[in-house]
């Protein structure tokens, strides 16, 4: 959500700056901007409502000439994606210019200080408030770094800034509060960004701010302080990350490459956590709370959005095979409803980013209240990754497309995994069973593989629905989340709408909504909920609804009862959800792409949502 970078430096700060927006825009592309100082000191700035090639295009790069630099990609919090509320902000005298992620609560009380004091403002923003805050303490105390210090103490939200200062054109100043900032170490160069995707082209040296710290960056180095002026040591992290990951690599979109991808990431998810001769599965995050796991008297998983569906399918996983009660909760409601937790409970939190506020606000609640807190989460050193007790990364690889596709199915992975360790482990899963799930498991890439090669099958149906209204899909058991994530992934890149149901539950009020104009996606695979599912299809052919079915290859009696099948190879209930997910992602990728949708970046999204 929204994406900061900043350079200083030795070489032009604007080709990092532009080349860093780029990579960020996935994060947010409202609008974008940037502030280089210039070597006559001065502070030349655009910004501009639209993406990072619209900014690109409508300003004359000569004018930027300086080696330290702000920029900002926005998605939007207070006030609409226009010229004026685009970062960076600055205030009337064009002093400070700064750049924030995150949203200040109390920015009007601030705003009214400042405005009996003769500050005025022009953008809708809370970050032009903070801003004029920071340049407010400015001309009373005359130290940038002092005023900066200040500000923050009087802010109460969110954020992380960068920002800089006309009248101290020598440095950088950096903080966090509950917004990922960092910041890579190159030779004679820091690179500033919200996410390490900007840096890794420059160094893979990286200095992670925690909340509550800020740090003065100049071109011979950094100073790390607490806001309260402490002074910090810590050591850079290297971060292996691989250029190419984060490029398209010859595919059309970001969304494409990532779906296509899955037999290798499922494969990086399970790889060296299974010992095939003895069927063992063994998680080393975990290992510092394997016994809080064994003795769980009850599970809760949260997450968000589509992490949220994983959890609902891990909530099958563990009850089925570990006999443990477990609940799934929305991470943005967990912390609101006075949940009861103990020390008995462990609390699954469940992100691909590791970044999402809700998550992190549900991960700090159920610690506070005495929880065991497991993260599973993609981006390695991410801020929920850093605060659980224990976790285990998924290992999907950089996910840049904004609608969540590889991570999903390795959140999945990693959720069974975790299952069958806590199974064997209590002896809650016969062993014929688990044998029968490794053997499924060894094949799982190559039926993701046969599943990809079939993507004309999926194109074909997407050219046929792709002008419907309104979509349905259903499922029941473990694929009942997987209708959920069916209908999310449509809904989310096409902007048709679609509902997730299971598919009992139809008969008791969406059945109303069945006519010859609504396509119905049935999750069918020839498991012990098939005869039900066919009941329920029969039920929408009544009423002239068009069936897509997805079944199991080789599964021909459907044909009968559908008006377009998706096949699907056969395999253990417990990865089922993994490949028909994926049926449905190009289903979804397709019909977006037929109705001429941006789908690496729809409207109104953003990748990581920073703020509550
Ligand atoms: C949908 C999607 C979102 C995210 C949600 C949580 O395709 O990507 O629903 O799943 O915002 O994000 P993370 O997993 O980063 O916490």
């Amino acid at each position: 959500m929204c994406g900061i970078v900043g350079y200083i430096g030795k070489r032009n700060s604007l080709p990092v700056l532009l080349e860093g927006l780029k990579r960020l825009e996935y994060r947010g592309y409202d609008s974008a901007g940037v502030a280089v100082i210039n070597s006559d000191s001065d502070i030349i700035f655009f910004k501009k409502a639209g993406k990072v090639k619209e900014l690109e295009s409508e300003f004359n790069k000569d004018l930027l000439n300086g080696n330290v630099g702000i920029g900002h990609t926005r998605w939007a919090t207070h006030g609409e994606p226009n010229d004026t509320n685009a970062h960076p902000h600055f205030d009337e005298g064009r002093n400070i210019f700064l750049v924030h992620n995150g949203i200040i609560e109390n920015y009007l009380s601030i705003k009214k200080k400042l405005s009996l004091e003769g500050f005025s403002f022009t953008s809708d923003t809370d970050s032009e408030i903070l801003t004029n805050l920071v340049e407010y303490h400015f001309r009373h105390k005359n130290d940038f770094e002092v005023a900066v210090r200040m500000a923050l103490t009087e802010v109460e939200g969110t954020y992380g800034i960068a920002c800089i200062c006309k009248a101290e054109p020598d440095k950088i100043i950096v903080a966090r509060m509950g917004s990922p900032l960092m910041f890579g170490v190159g030779i004679d160069e820091t690179i500033i960004s919200s996410d390490a995707a900007a840096i890794v082209n420059y160094t893979k040296n990286v200095i992670y701010l925690e909340d509550g710290e800020f740090a003065v960056i100049r071109k011979g180095g950094f100073q790390l302080k607490t806001i309260k002026d402490e002074h910090i040591m810590r050591e850079a992290q290297r971060i292996e990350y691989d250029l190419a990951e984060i490029e398209k690599g010859g595919f059309e979109h970001f969304m494409l490459k990532e779906i296509c991808e899955q037999p290798e990431s499922i494969q990086n998810t399970y790889r060296g956590r299974i010992n095939f001769d003895t069927g063992l599965v063994k998680l080393g995050g975990l290992e510092t709370v394997k016994d809080k796991l064994l003795s769980a008297k009850r599970f809760i998983i949260t997450g968000c959005g589509t992490a949220w569906h994983a959890g609902l399918v891990g909530e099958y996983m563990l009850e089925r095979y570990c006999r443990v009660p477990t609940e799934v909760e929305y991470a943005s409601e967990f912390r609101y409803r006075q949940p009861i937790i103990n020390s008995d409970d462990v609390v699954f939190v469940i992100s691909q980013s590791g970044e999402t506020a809700d998550s992190l606000a549900a991960m700090k609640e159920a610690k506070r209240l005495g929880a065991t807190t497991v993260g599973i989460v993609n981006v390695v050193g991410s801020t929920i990754a850093r605060e659980v007790d224990a976790g285990t990364y998924i290992h999907a690889g950089p996910e840049i497309g904004v609608a969540s596709t590889k991570a999903f199915t390795s959140q999945l992975m990693s959720l069974a995994l975790i299952t069958l360790m806590i199974a064997q482990n209590k002896g809650t899963i016969k062993e014929r069973e688990l044998d029968e799930m490794l053997r499924e498991l060894k094949m799982l890439p190559d039926k993701i593989r046969q599943i990809i090669e079939k993507h004309k099958e999926y194109e074909f149906v997407a050219e046929e629905f792709k002008d419907s209204r309104n979509f349905l899909y259903l499922g029941r058991g473990f694929n009942f989340p997987v209708a959920l994530e069916g209908a999310l992934k449509l809904k989310e890149i096409s902007y048709i709408h679609a509902e997730g149901y299971p598919a009992a539950e139809m008969k008791h009020g969406p059945i109303a909504l069945i006519d010859e104009n609504m396509p119905v996606v049935f999750i069918a695979p020839k498991d012990s909920t098939y005869d039900k599912i066919i009941s329920n299809i029969e039920e929408i052919k009544a009423r002239k609804g068009k069936i897509i079915a997805l079944a199991n290859d080789g599964d021909e009696d459907i044909k009968r009862y559908s008006d377009y099948i998706i096949h699907v190879p056969r395999t253990a209930p417990i990865f089922a959800p993994i490949l028909n997910s994926i049926p449905l992602q190009f289903l979804s990728y397709f019909i977006a792409t037929a109705r001429g949708c941006n789908v690496d970046q729809p409207r109104n999204l953003a990748k990581s949502v920073t703020v509550e």
